[in-house]
């Protein structure tokens, strides 16, 4: 089957949506999504989205902060032309429906997060994230111009290469023309042609054991352009909550909000010492990276499972009010934050890194943009200010669809894609063989490509991740392709990426972390 489009859009998270939204008043949209049409990181995003709104609060702060976090590393006209842009997109958010929760003097009520040097995070409660999705939904499903076709899996970039023309990551003028898609209900694979393709598949937390990212976070858009030969980077830098619930056999790790340390949390260790002022003066509320690090090595030292953050001191019912999911979850497992002390460990939450593009979103192969976490723009460097994703997903689809509206009509259809050969489906695929090489490359990259590296830890897991990428090519060769086939082969892709980025960083910086080359100043870790 062959489907024809101007714009498509593979993801209905927060950059995908935004962007169906904008270019869908110039020509025909289809959104393809893999599993139901809410489900996506964006959806449990909780602390919010970053934005100056009132003063003492100023655009040079929050540029300020986003560089110091992203420690020496962020594209300095990016993180500008994003802060700057934020009063305008969250202007056109709350036009579009959602919700930010008010004070009592009707100004909107700002959270804080580790690394503000102010309060300026925008929020619904705690499930800000569920708000948004909710939303742009509702906006999306009344265009008459957009489409979504949900449990659509995008497999494959569609190139020159499937013209029969060579295609080396030195060819200057790949073209993106659509991509094959797998519909999981009928498990036929379709052929879907349009003019602009937008990736906004969003982020890789599954790469790790354990993650606060939900099940379809498999770094699909980032795989499929690493193959088209399209450029990737930064892949090195994965931000690892440091408050994820502590509850081992809960999969994904339920987040517990950076908006909590920010209303006055503070961690402790579980004789209930506070330990963050050894680390940094901004204590508990200090960038991710710094927390991440601290934790994992008190845990180490001390071989704890956990460290506890105590809420116990805080206003109760601001708590409750503030938090209202994170005090029901945890009251579901019997922890009461109003009371007890909540225990947490860190968690692979976002990729910092992802599928280069340009101020407007163009990626290194033509017409493919690329907006949100799968999108390497330059904002986050080494390491992400907390709630700068929603942000920086919001203004790049902005600009990747003003873009595209002034260029698709210049583009054209390619006619003569073959069908997707699926002479290679004979035998039915062994699911044993796919969970058990999922979980074995998770458990290389927890326990050699997390908080802390070394040389020799990238090593090995390059060694080991080679044999499971060896065997999953020849499994994907030869079987009916299915979406666990695919996401462990992508998997396994943006680990290698990951592992490959590592070992040319020879310093530590930002959330890379390198055992053989301590950051100056400040503790060593192992
Ligand atoms: P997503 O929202 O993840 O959407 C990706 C979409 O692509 C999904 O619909 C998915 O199904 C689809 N997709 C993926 N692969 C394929 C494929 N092969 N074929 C078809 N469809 C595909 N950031 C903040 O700024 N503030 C916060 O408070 C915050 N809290 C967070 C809390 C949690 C628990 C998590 C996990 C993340 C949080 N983040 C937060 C990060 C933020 O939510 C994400 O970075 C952001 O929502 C990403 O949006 P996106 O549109 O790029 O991707
Ligand atoms: C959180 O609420 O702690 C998540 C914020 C983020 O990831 O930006």
């Amino acid at each position: 089957m062959k489907r024809n489009v101007d714009f498509l859009v593979i993801g209905s998270g927060l950059a995908g949506l935004s962007y169906a939204l904008k270019v869908a008043d110039h020509g025909k949209v289809l959104i393809l999504t893999k599993a139901n049409e809410d489900e996506s990181n964006t959806k449990y995003a909780q602390g919010g989205i970053a934005s100056v709104m009132y003063s003492p609060d100023s655009y040079e702060k929050h540029i300020e902060d986003t560089l110091v976090c992203g420690d020496g590393l962020c594209n300095k006209e990016v993180v500008r032309m994003v802060v700057s842009e934020s009063s305008v997109r969250i202007k056109e958010l709350i036009e579009w429906g959602v919700q930010f929760d008010k004070n009592q003097k009707g100004e909107f009520d700002l959270g804080k997060e580790g690394g503000h040097s102010e309060n300026r995070v925008l929020h619904h409660k705690d499930n800000t994230g569920f708000e948004i999705e909710r939303a742009l939904l509702e906006k999306v499903h009344a265009h008459p111009n957009i489409e979504i076709l949900h449990h659509y899996f995008a497999i494959e970039l569609l190139t020159q290469h499937h013209l029969g023309r060579k295609v080396t990551s030195r060819t200057p003028d790949i073209e993106c023309y659509g991509v094959y898609a797998l519909n999981t209900k009928t498990n036929q694979i379709e052929q879907i042609l349009s003019r602009i393709t937008l990736m906004a598949t969003g982020g890789a937390g599954q790469v790790y054991a354990a993650t606060t990212n939900p099940f379809i976070t498999t770094g699909d858009g980032v795989a499929m352009v690493y193959r088209a030969k399209g450029r990737v980077e930064n892949m090195e830098f994965f931000q690892f909550h440091p408050t994820s619930l502590y509850n081992p056999n809960e999969r994904p790790s339920f987040l517990i909000s950076e908006a909590m340390r920010g209303f006055g949390g503070v961690l402790k260790t579980i004789d209930g010492k506070e330990f963050m002022h050894k680390y940094d003066k901004r204590g508990s509320l200090a960038p991710r990276d710094i927390v991440a690090r601290a934790i994992d090595n008190e845990m180490k030292i001390r071989g704890d499972d956990f460290v506890f953050l105590d809420c116990r001191h805080l206003d109760k019912e601001g708590l409750i009010k503030h938090f209202p999911n994170i005090h029901k979850k945890c009251l579901s497992l019997g922890i009461d934050i109003t009371k007890d002390y909540i225990p947490v460990v860190p968690a692979s939450h976002y990729m910092c890194g992802g599928i280069k593009v340009d101020m407007n979103g163009r990626s290194s192969i033509l017409n493919l943009y690329a907006a949100g976490e799968c999108s390497c723009t330059g904002l986050h460097g080494a390491n992400r200010l907390a709630s700068n994703s929603l942000l920086e997903a919001v203004v790049y689809a902005h600009r990747s669809a003003k873009d595209s509206v002034e260029r698709f009509k210049n583009v054209d259809h390619c006619d003569s894609i073959p069908e997707w050969n699926a002479e290679r489906t004979a035998s039915p695929e062994e699911m044993v063989l796919i969970t058990q090489s999922l979980r074995e490359a998770q458990g290389i990259m927890t326990n050699y490509v997390g908080i802390v590296r070394s040389n020799l830890r990238l090593k090995r897991a390059f060694d080991r991740l080679l044999i499971l990428h060896n065997e999953t090519e020849n499994l994907y060769e030869r079987t009916t392709v299915s979406p666990e086939l695919c996401q462990l082969r992508n998997i396994i892709k943006v680990s290698y990426i990951i592992i490959k980025c590592a070992m040319m960083r020879k310093e530590s910086v930002g959330l890379h972390y390198m055992a053989d080359y301590p950051k100056k100043f400040s503790p060593a870790f192992s």
